[in-house]
C-alpha cells in the first residue's frame, strides 16, 4: 500500500508541474489569426466515425457549392483529412495519430464529423485530444427557439476542468479512484474575455456564469471570481452567478428562460447544459458547435457518432442539420458572413417554413442525402 501511495503522489506531482507549465504558456498568450486579411484559407474536412461520413458528405456538397468561386480562384482550399477513424486510432494507439495531427495542423479551420470514444480502456477521446493539441479553448454553441423567445449562446471552457486530466486519474485498485479537475487563472480569463467580447460586440446585456462554486470551492470558486474580474471591464453588461443544478431547471422553465442571453461555463457543465439546450431547440442533431483557439478553429456537430443508428441500419437517415450549422459557424469565423447568412436562410426554409423534405433520424423520415439535395436546391 505504501508503494501505491508513493506512486500516486509522484504521479500527482508530475501532473501538477505539467499543468503549471501549461498555465505559464497560456499566460504568454498567442496572436489571433486574422481571416479578414488572410491569403488562402484551407478548410480541412474530417469524416469521423459512425454517421460522420454520411452527414459530412452533405456538408461537403454545401461548402463546395457556396464556395464555388473561391475554390476555383484558389482562395479557398477544401482539403480531405484521412485517418481520424476509430480503426486507425486503435491501430496506432493514439487519440489522434501523428500523421493525422500533422495534416490537421496544415489547415486554418476544420469541419469534423463525430468520432467514437470507446468507454473505459486507455484510448482518449479524439475530440478532447484535438481541443488540447490545437488549444481550442472556446466551445461556442448557439441555440435559438425564436417562437419561445430563446436566443442563447454558450461559451464553454474547452480545455480544462474535468477534461484536462480525465484520462490520467489515480487508482488504488480495489480501494478508490480519483480524477482531477483543473482550473487555471489564464484559462479562465481567456474564455471569460471571449464571452464578454462577444456580448459587447453583439449588443448582449446579460452574461450568466454557471458553476457549482458552493461545492467545488477551489476550481469553480476561482472560475467565478476571475470571470467577475474580467466582467469589470464591461460595466454595461449585467453579470449573474448561477449554480448548474438550478440553471438546468431554469432552461426548462418557460417563465424565466428567455431572459438568458450569454452563458459562461466551465467544461463539464458546459458539455451537459448545451445538450439540454440543444434538445429544447429540437434535438442534439440540430445544434452546431465551434471550437475556437487563437490559431485554429474546429467546427463540428454537437452530437456523437450514433453507433446505434449504424447498427440498426438507420445511418443513411441521420440528420445533417447539426454539421451544416457547424459549417455556417465556420463561414462566419473566416469572415464570410454573407455566405453564412445565405446558408442560414436556406436552412430556415428547409427546416422551418417550407419543410418539404423532413429528416426524423429514422426510417420514417427522409434520408440525409435527400435533405442535402433539397438544401442545395435552395442555395
Ligand atoms: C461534446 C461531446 C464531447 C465532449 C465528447 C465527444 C468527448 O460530448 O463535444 O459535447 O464531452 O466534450
Ligand atoms: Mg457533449
Amino acid at each position: 500500500m505504501e508503494d501505491l501511495i508513493s506512486a500516486a503522489a509522484a504521479q500527482f506531482e508530475s501532473l501538477l508541474r505539467e499543468q503549471l507549465a501549461r498555465q505559464e504558456r497560456m499566460e504568454k498568450g498567442a496572436a489571433r489569426k486574422d481571416f479578414a486579411s488572410a491569403g488562402t484559407i484551407t478548410i480541412g474536412l474530417i469524416d469521423g466515425d459512425g454517421i460522420g461520413p454520411i452527414i459530412m458528405r452533405e456538408a461537403r456538397r454545401v461548402l463546395a457549392k457556396l464556395l464555388e468561386e473561391e475554390i476555383a480562384s484558389g482562395w479557398v482550399v477544401l482539403r480531405e483529412i484521412e485517418g481520424l477513424t476509430l480503426e486507425n486510432r486503435e491501430a496506432k494507439g493514439q487519440a489522434v495519430p501523428d500523421e493525422v495531427l500533422t495534416a490537421i495542423r496544415g489547415c486554418d479551420v476544420l469541419l469534423k464529423g463525430p468520432t467514437t470514444t470507446p468507454k473505459g480502456g486507455t484510448l482518449e477521446s479524439a475530440n478532447v485530444a484535438l481541443r488540447r493539441e490545437l488549444d481550442l479553448y472556446a466551445n461556442v454553441r448557439p441555440v435559438a427557439v425564436p417562437e419561445e423567445g430563446i436566443d442563447w449562446i454558450f461559451f464553454r471552457e474547452n480545455t480544462e476542468g474535468e477534461y484536462a486530466l480525465g484520462s490520467r486519474g489515480i487508482e488504488i485498485p480495489g480501494k478508490l479512484c480519483m480524477d482531477f479537475k483543473v482550473t487555471t487563472d489564464a484559462g479562465t480569463r481567456r474564455i471569460a474575455r471571449t464571452a464578454f467580447e462577444y456580448a459587447r460586440a453583439n449588443g448582449k446585456t446579460n452574461v450568466a456564469i454557471v458553476t457549482k462554486a458552493n461545492i467545488m470551492k477551489k476550481t469553480d470558486g476561482s472560475f467565478s471570481r476571475i470571470a467577475r474580474e474580467v466582467a469589470a471591464d464591461y460595466p454595461e453588461i449585467e453579470v449573474e452567478d448561477w449554480y448548474v443544478d438550478i440553471m438546468s431547471a431554469n432552461l426548462v422553465n418557460p417563465a424565466v428562460r428567455s431572459k438568458f442571453q450569454v452563458f459562461l461555463l466551465p467544461n463539464l457543465y458546459g458539455d451537459i447544459i448545451t445538450d439540454e439546450a440543444a434538445q429544447l431547440q429540437g434535438g442534439v442533431g440540430t445544434a452546431g458547435s465551434a471550437n475556437i483557439g487563437d490559431s485554429c478553429a474546429m467546427f463540428e456537430a454537437i452530437h456523437g457518432s450514433a453507433p446505434r443508428k449504424i447498427a440498426n441500419g438507420e445511418g443513411e437517415y441521420a440528420n445533417p442539420a447539426s454539421i451544416i450549422k457547424a459549417a455556417e459557424l465556420l463561414l462566419r469565423h473566416v469572415c464570410m458572413a454573407d455566405k453564412a447568412d445565405k446558408l442560414a436562410a436556406a436552412m430556415r426554409v428547409c427546416t422551418e417554413t417550407e419543410r418539404r423534405v423532413v429528416v426524423t433520424g429514422h426510417r420514417d423520415g427522409a434520408t440525409c442525402a435527400a435533405f442535402g439535395d433539397y438544401l442545395l436546391e435552395k442555395l
